[in-house]
């Protein structure tokens, strides 16, 4: 194995940062873990505002944990309201581009003021704690907004990626039973539209019950069919609001929201949070991570859509009162340069992105980010993947033109927060490793039987005790929470992460053990593309795999055996393709379909995909074929890659 480059913090950066040395983070990590309830109650009493303190810190009925038990607090009261008594009343809390270059920045007081009306506008709609919101926007300050007035109140929001499907966008609206969608008429990307407004009629236009009102913000301008009763303008619902709508006092685990990610089954599961113990440790992770300084521009470059945009665009910088950019577009929109000439823009000191956005760029050349000086970066952020080492380098090397430490961050939409990932004033890093736990993680890599597997063995990570920002249950269905989370290894957290550590203690996350794909950094289950196949009249059959992809880390691969008839075997492989963006979004179309004429089976049916893996990675099978019920099956399988 090659030697691997070890990159320890600048002492200049040491200087400056919160958490200083290997000694600052080992002393801070061992009382997290030796005294617990001491160290969070602690950093809820110091960080937090409560309207009431707790009674205790922790309750543990496992599988099932309660943080500040007793306590009362509000998400939006603390990422506005206290700012406001201080001097970042008037400091930018938003600074938001539009992909056709608009500006807008809204200070804390602006932010807070705008938080206040919509709130009183889903007040005046009857919504009140307990009820539930679908959000379903583009990237607009706006998507921000509704998130807080929701946590305001009380509502229990769901944000749906604007990149979903209306059949998708549905089954998010019935399991949730949301009493209101809040949307766009449509949101930009590319140039492009794309018409939420309309995927939400088509969503609504069956069996959705429960939804009593449509908010509809003007994006585009674009015409959009209202239906009278049930769909309101923001802007028109806007003149009766009232600019001082009270935060309410909630319950230290009252469901904040809900966010649907893909699992193992077909169902996506809505991995339920709380107010109080997320919001402390995802504003704990903002500043040890980030090492935040109150005169940061911070940028994450996710889509609010996902857990990445809810910890770290919305909740964790806003409570941590730092400026945090949003941007509405495609990052290489209209030139690979975006990102880089936006960052230059608004001097932006902090960039956290996606393994595959720094693969896409490293193809588009290093002489677009040569055009512009990023001298403002201070640090940089990787999320949502395993990162390569070779993308690290170029990342470290071209973007952060070797000054910036390089974070990367472990975590998942059911741990809420980060969970391992470096403090850059303290930990050295090695290109690929997100090196040690947080604070108040306790993980462990063990073999099948939930033994510890040593130093540079691979095995499963789970994670030993409950933490402030995990998930409280799968909406509506403690059983699948159980089963997923808790059954595997008893007492313990199963991620579903293969990982190793090495000599010196550091974490190497390998990817997933179950069928989760991640594509772009994007959760994608192989039950549910599955599942969409075969709803297609002309399918019988369908399994799905992912292949190794250099851009997109993993890319779905479908094999498809057809019903009887007469199809055009090419047509029908577009649109298949076509259908599952339909059907889930376009994200999710698979890379490649291969019509075959059967699959690889056990004797008691089960679709061998570790087979269909090996075709597609390696093309040869080399593993273990005893159990196939037809070993002909897999022969043509591999014959058919070599003809192509
Ligand atoms: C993967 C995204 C390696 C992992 C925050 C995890 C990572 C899944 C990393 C969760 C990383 C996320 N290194 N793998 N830094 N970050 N993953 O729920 O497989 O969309 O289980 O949360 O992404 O994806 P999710």
């Amino acid at each position: 194995m090659s030697e691997i480059p070890v990159y320890p913090p600048s002492p200049d950066f040491v200087s400056k940062a919160h958490v200083q040395g290997l000694e600052g983070y080992r002393a801070l990590y061992a009382r997290a873990k030796e005294h617990p309830e001491e160290f969070w109650g602690e950093l809820a009493e110091r960080e937090l505002f409560w309207f009431e303190k707790w009674s205790h810190v922790f309750e543990w009925n496992p599988p099932y944990a309660k943080w500040f038990v007793g306590g009362k607090t509000n998400v939006s009261y603390n990422c506005l309201d206290r700012h406001l008594t201080t001097a970042r009343k008037n400091k930018a809390a938003i600074i938001w581009e539009g992909e056709a270059g608009e500006q807008r920045t809204l200070t804390y007081q602006e932010l807070h003021r705008l938080v206040c009306r919509f709130a009183s506008v889903l007040e005046h709609r009857g919504l009140k704690a307990g009820d539930r919101a679908i959000i379903y926007m583009g990237m607009v300050p706006e998507v921000a907004v509704a998130m807080l007035a929701c946590a305001r109140l009380g509502i229990t929001h769901s944000v749906v990626f604007g990149g979903f499907s209306a059949e998708a966008l549905r089954t998010r609206v019935q399991d949730l039973e949301a009493q209101v969608v809040i949307t766009c008429d449509g949101a930009w990307r590319r140039g492009k539209e794309v018409r939420l407004k309309a995927a939400v009629d088509e969503a609504l236009g069956a069996d959705c019950p429960s939804v009593r009102d449509v908010i509809v913000l003007q994006r585009t301008g674009s015409d959009v069919p209202m239906q009278a009763g049930r769909d309101w303008w923001w802007h028109a619902l806007d003149q009766d609001a009232r600019e001082n709508t009270p935060a309410v006092p909630l319950d230290g685990e009252h469901p904040l929201y809900v966010l649907y990610t893909s699992g193992t089954t077909g169902k996506p599961k809505g991995i339920q949070h709380s107010t109080g113990g997320y919001l402390l440790q995802v504003l704990m992770t903002m500043k040890w991570v980030f090492d935040l300084k109150e005169e940061d521009t911070y940028w994450c470059a996710a889509d609010v859509g996902w857990v990445t945009g809810h910890s770290y665009i919305v909740y964790g910088p806003l409570a941590a009162g730092a400026t945090t950019v949003i941007y509405e577009g495609a990052p290489d929109f209209p030139q690979p340069d975006r990102l880089w000439r936006t960052i230059d823009k608004y001097q932006v000191n902090i960039l956290y992105t996606s393994p595959t956005a720094i693969r896409a760029f490293i193809k588009h050349g290093d002489q677009w980010p040569a055009k512009h000086s990023m001298a403002s970066l201070r640090l940089l952020g990787s999320v949502g993947e395993p990162i390569n080492p070779s993308a690290w380098e170029w990342y470290h090397r071209v973007i952060g033109k070797g000054r910036c430490p390089i974070v990367d961050t472990w975590w998942q939409t059911e741990t809420g927060a980060i969970m391992i990932a470096p403090m850059p004033g303290a930990v050295p890093l090695k290109p690929g490793s997100g090196t040690f736990p947080m604070p108040g993680v306790l993980p462990e890599i063990v073999d099948y039987e939930g033994n510890p597997v040593g130093p540079n063995r691979e095995g499963f990570l789970i994670i030993r005790r409950p933490w402030p920002s995990m998930l409280r249950t799968c909406w509506r269905d403690d059983q699948r929470y159980e089963d997923n989370y808790w059954s595997r290894m008893p007492g313990a957290y199963f991620t579903g992460d293969a990982a190793r550590m090495d000599e010196d203690g550091y974490f190497w996350i390998l990817g997933r053990v179950d069928d989760v794909m991640n594509v772009s950094g994007h959760r994608l289950s192989t039950m549910e593309l599955e599942s969409a196949l075969v709803r297609h009249p002309a399918v019988a059959e369908a399994a799905v795999v992912g292949r190794p992809h250099e851009v997109t880390g993993q890319a779905v691969v479908a094999f498809v055996t057809l019903k009887k008839g007469d199809w055009n075997r090419e047509e029908l492989v577009e649109e298949l393709r076509q259908w599952v963006a339909k059907e889930i979004g376009s994200f999710a179309k698979p890379e490649q379909i291969r019509l075959t004429d059967g699959l690889p089976k056990t004797r008691s049916g089960k679709i061998m995909r570790r087979l269909l893996r090996e075709i597609v990675t390696s093309h040869t099978v080399v593993g273990d074929v005893t159990t196939l019920e037809d070993i002909n099956v897999i022969t043509s399988l591999a014959a058919q890659h070599d003809d192509e």
